[in-house]
């Protein structure tokens, strides 16, 4: 590092270098190199509405704009010599722009700071990052319900403290994800409006004396309109805080469906295969194909609620405005919504992948007496016994059941009776698992019927392209 590196922009004040570890600990451009396009898409935003104001040469704007896309095009092709004397992004492009065009780089600044300038390439950078995963998760959800009305009336068990509970079909279960997905867009998409208004020209904290033009750089840039308060614009993260926590709940729930293909893929389970594309071998079992993709995506999570977490914590008890700790908000930042990215993409193509083996999922849904509660209703419905009563008459049934090792339905008539006299061969209709599915017809129920309609609602209301719904 030279003397004149270290300097360049503040030479001024300054007659030392730093020490080797200020550097160190100082510089950020090891990982804010990945708001390049952000922060070259806001200077030429920038440099447009300073001529358009009178407050720099057309020239002069002219020649700074074409030395950005210089710049753009030299970091597209890994040409570019990021160097860490030179801090961050910011500065690595400003002086390389120097370097290209001469002084009417330095016109650029005018009216702005890097504390505005961060704060809009950062928002820049998660706006991007919510775009990406609305559409990620639209498709994940489009897959979920073609295949749920495919599958909607495939019976499966359903559970509760992972023991068989009643039988519900995979359809209804798929569509359950569809509509968690829903909501965690909703929350991307409420994080997206609150972030959408642009810190530009907040300046260092405190506004400028250039008469500039936020509303046209809010515009140009995508913005609905500009941040209302300077010292605010350039001093909170809090659209970060939002999106990473909006991305630990979705992580959250793609966690969830991660761990049931791990579970349904087990031998013991064998509810579902999934192709090579999505599993691995083991380099000493050459029985194995184990399930990698998906317990990965259910292990994002832990990175991604780190962030959220993290950032927390750095944000908190700062003083307005602008901080360097606040320096500390992109590293996890990016890493989770990276991380998120990649776990949304994957399981979206494992669902695709994912085929249920119907025979084994519907003997499972028969076994661990599943239909008692049906048997129950029946009691209550045609025989007019208080549900309480009914409850406990169908669990002497179950016990007599268990004993001899038999399924209910399989239990003659005259031991139920044994139990409970009146109990007619009209029990017989609603113990066999299909019965006992076709039957929740309650709205939001398992029913296929239902599962259909509402699978088909849902592959309509996903006709809107990603961003509208
Ligand atoms: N690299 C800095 C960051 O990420 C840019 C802002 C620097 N501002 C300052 N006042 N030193 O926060």
């Amino acid at each position: 590092m030279t003397r004149s590196d270290a300097n360049k922009m503040w030479g001024g004040r300054f007659a030392m270098s730093p020490a080797e570890l200020m550097v160190e600990i100082n510089a950020s451009i090891g990982f804010d190199k990945a708001m390049a396009p952000q922060d070259i898409a806001g200077s030429k935003a920038h440099a447009e509405m300073l001529a358009r104001q009178g407050i720099i040469s057309k020239t002069d704007a002219r020649e700074i704009i074409k030395g950005l896309e210089q710049v753009r095009s030299e970091i597209e092709r890994g040409e570019f010599a990021f160097s860490q004397a030179l801090e961050d992004i910011h500065m690595n492009v400003e002086s390389r722009l120097a370097e290209l065009i001469g002084p009417a780089a330095g016109r650029l600044h005018t009216a702005r700071s890097r504390n505005d300038q961060v704060a809009l390439d950062f928002r820049l950078y998660v706006r991007d990052s919510l775009d990406a995963f609305d559409s990620t998760l639209h498709s994940l959800q489009q897959v979920l319900a073609t295949k749920a009305e495919t599958h909607a009336d495939v019976v499966m068990p359903g559970f509760t403290h992972l023991q068989p509970a009643q039988p519900v079909t995979f359809g209804h279960h798929l569509l359950a994800y569809v509509e968690m997905l829903g909501r965690d867009r909703g929350r991307f998409a409420d994080a997206r409006k609150r972030l959408n208004e642009s810190p530009l020209g907040s300046a260092a904290l405190a506004g400028t004396s250039f008469p500039i033009d936020r509303e046209a750089t809010a515009e140009a840039l995508g913005f609905d309109r500009p941040t209302a308060n300077s010292l605010d614009g350039v001093s909170d993260r809090d659209f970060a805080l939002e999106t990473l926590a909006a991305a630990a709940i979705s992580a959250m729930h793609l966690s969830r469906l991660a761990e049931e293909i791990v579970i349904w893929m087990t031998p013991q389970f064998g509810f579902v295969r999934l192709s090579d594309k999505w599993t691995t071998g083991s380099s000493i079992m050459p029985q194995k194909r184990n399930p990698d993709a998906a317990e990965l995506c259910r292990a994002k999570v832990g990175r991604i609620a780190g962030a959220f977490q993290g950032l927390l914590m750095v944000m908190k008890g700062l003083p307005l405005t602008y901080s360097k700790d606040m320096q500390e908000d992109k590293e996890a930042t990016f890493d989770a919504l990276r991380a998120f990215a990649v776990a949304a993409a994957a399981m979206r193509g494992m669902i695709e992948d994912l085929e249920p083996v119907p025979e084994t999922m519907r003997a499972a849904a028969g076994r661990g007496y599943s239909t008692a509660t049906d048997l129950a209703d029946w009691l209550v419905r045609t025989l007019g016994l208080p549900f309480r009563e009914a409850h406990h008459v169908t669990g002497t049934i179950v016990k007599r059941a268990e004993s001899k090792g038999m399924a209910l339905e399989d239990l003659s008539l005259a031991e139920m009776q044994a139990v409970e006299p009146r109990i007619t061969k009209d029990v017989f209709s609603v113990l066999s698992v299909d019965a006992s599915v076709r039957s929740r017809t309650s709205y939001g129920g398992t029913a296929p019927q239902n599962v259909r309609k509402m699978a088909r609602r849902w592959i309509k209301r996903l006709e809107k392209a990603p961003g509208k719904a």
